[in-house]
């Protein structure tokens, strides 16, 4: 830890596997106390049992405004005020063209992947801007700049998220209270486990895609720059 460090507390959503999992283990490795948040509970009691350093669990469903309040609620009792860093990295992928993708579909990956990330932001923001810090680190995906086939639902709600990251970054500069994107290529994580990706011949095979901890680790090093410093986009694809 430096002497700068402005993250002791963080959230991190989508903790049960995948990136998120990989974020909340190189938080708690760098010394932050991390509270675990996704929708499977015996995962994430696991977890935080393995991260130790007073790592929690709270399971939540993020598109629910009364569980996102309890997550709150839960992590500022158990940090003393809302963290410092949340990570927004939660998300469903549900590759389909837009012929075939159903209502449902579409709207719960607009849900997850925007509106959570929104009710999130909007519980800590005011806190945030009253002590003049706080950090949000969104995990987008290339997806919010370069179109893919099958991508309809997804990359609307991608696009979506960039949009409310950069509004945010306008809004708070000056403020002391930062905002990240962290933007990945494929990485290879269980979101792939139910795409045929032979079949597909769109994406990579699961062997040339990012690790969970190579995205991991753009997220921690964005969170440990000092706090005078606003990384605001990282953008990560395999070399
Ligand atoms: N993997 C990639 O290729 C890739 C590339 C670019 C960006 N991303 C982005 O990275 C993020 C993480 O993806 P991943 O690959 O790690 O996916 P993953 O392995 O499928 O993990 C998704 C996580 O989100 C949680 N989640 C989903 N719906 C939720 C809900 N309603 N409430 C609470 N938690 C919920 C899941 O937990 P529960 O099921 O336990 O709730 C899980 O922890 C996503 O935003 C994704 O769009 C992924």
């Amino acid at each position: 830890m430096t002497a700068d460090q402005a993250v002791r507390t963080a959230l991190v959503t989508g903790a049960s596997r995948g990136i998120g999992l990989a974020i909340a283990r190189l938080l708690a490795a760098s010394g932050v106390r991390v509270a675990l948040v996704a929708r499977s509970a015996a995962e994430l009691s696991a977890h935080a049992a393995e991260l130790g350093g007073g790592a929690l669990a709270v399971p939540a469903d993020v598109t629910s405004a009364a569980d996102v309040a309890r997550v709150i609620s839960a992590t500022r009792d158990a940090f003393g005020d809302v963290p410092d860093l949340l990570v927004n990295t939660a998300g469903i992928f549900v590759p389909k063209p837009l012929h075939v993708l159903t209502a449902d579909e579409f709207e719960r990956t607009i849900q997850v992947n925007l509106v959570a990330p929104f009710l999130l932001l909007r519980a800590v923001l005011p806190r945030w801007r009253e002590l003049g810090r706080g950090h949000a680190i969104t995990i987008g995906s290339i997806v919010d700049r370069t179109i893919f086939a099958d991508n309809g639902a997804y990359s609307a709600s991608k696009f979506g998220a960039r949009g409310m990251h950069e509004v945010l970054r306008a809004e708070t500069k000056g403020t002391g209270v930062r905002a990240t994107l962290v933007a990945p290529s494929s990485t290879d994580t269980p979101i792939w486990d139910s795409v045929d990706l032979p079949a597909s011949n769109r994406y990579p095979p699961r062997e040339r895609m990012l690790s969970a901890q190579a995205v991991a680790e753009a997220v921690v090093w964005a969170a440990m720059r000092p706090s005078s410093v606003n990384v605001d986009e990282l953008r990560l694809s395999a070399s």
